[in-house]
């Protein structure tokens, strides 16, 4: 659990990351490379004083993840790789800042976009909402879980199984884990002072991923569309106070 002093610096990594992807919004569209959407990043993490979360981590070797259509979460910025006109592209960022981590996503979109991943972009950001209003002191963390999964579910999409959201703050990732499925009222009691990174991956067909040939990208296995949000929150007062509120 993190007192009030240290979830105030958490807020300032956080505010950081969710400027990167405010910064980012500006730049999204046809023919721009997940390279140079990674390269805008890093020039702002900098400019802050802070350090990408990402870069270097398990020799991850760049600040974003970039996962376009099908790519689930982890895609690799490329300069070979341009957003194409009715794209989806989700982007996750982690900034280190005094000691402290922030991690947030959004799933954007290029242009204009088919009615099936409008509905799963809605569906997603939805679903982190509705896991976040599990975070109340006194519930549990499978609570959330069952929030995000029930809410995709709703909507005839599936809540990846591979991929989990996390506790945050002096390290990237830390306990508890946060599934995006399951039955509600199992797992740790949610606390004052608990930092948590909640982070539904939503397919639009069945749940399944695979993993690609450069060990990161990891894929529906179906081929379907993927979408991913992704907010710090803190327990605060006994509920959940938004730390990379997008702005
Ligand atoms: N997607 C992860 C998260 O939000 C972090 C990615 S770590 C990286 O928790 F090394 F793949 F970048
Ligand atoms: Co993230
Ligand atoms: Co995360």
């Amino acid at each position: 659990m993190y007192s009030a002093e240290q979830i105030e610096k958490i807020h300032r990594a956080c505010i950081i990351a969710a400027g990167v992807l405010t910064a980012l919004e500006k730049n999204i569209s046809e023919g721009i490379s997940t390279f140079e959407l990674d390269k805008i990043a890093r020039e702002f993490i900098a400019a802050r004083k802070a350090k990408p979360a990402f870069l270097g981590y398990r020799g991850y070797p760049a600040a974003l993840c970039t996962s376009i259509n099908e790519v689930v979460v982890h895609g690799i910025p490329s300069k070979k790789v341009k957003l194409r006109q009715g794209d989806i592209v989700g982007i996750d960022v982690g900034v280190f800042l005094d000691g402290y981590y922030g991690d947030t996503a959004r799933t954007f979109k290029v242009g204009t976009i088919r009615k099936e991943a409008q509905t799963l972009l809605k569906a997603t950001y939805e679903a982190l909402m509705q896991g976040i209003g599990q975070v109340v002191e006194g519930n549990r963390i499978s609570d959330i879980s069952h929030a995000v999964e029930s809410h995709a579910r709703r909507y005839g999409f599936s809540a990846v199984r591979e991929f989990v959201g996390h506790g945050v703050g002096a390290s990237l990732h830390e306990e508890p884990s946060i599934p995006n499925f399951g039955e509600p009222g199992k797992g740790p009691r949610i606390v004052e002072g608990m930092v948590l990174a909640i982070e539904p991956m939503i397919n639009a067909g069945s749940f399944e991923v695979k993993v690609r040939e450069d060990g990161w990208t990891a894929v529906t296995a179906d081929g379907s569309l993927s979408a991913h949000f992704e907010h710090t929150v803190a327990v605060v007062n006994g509920k959940a106070k938004i730390l990379t509120e997008w702005g």
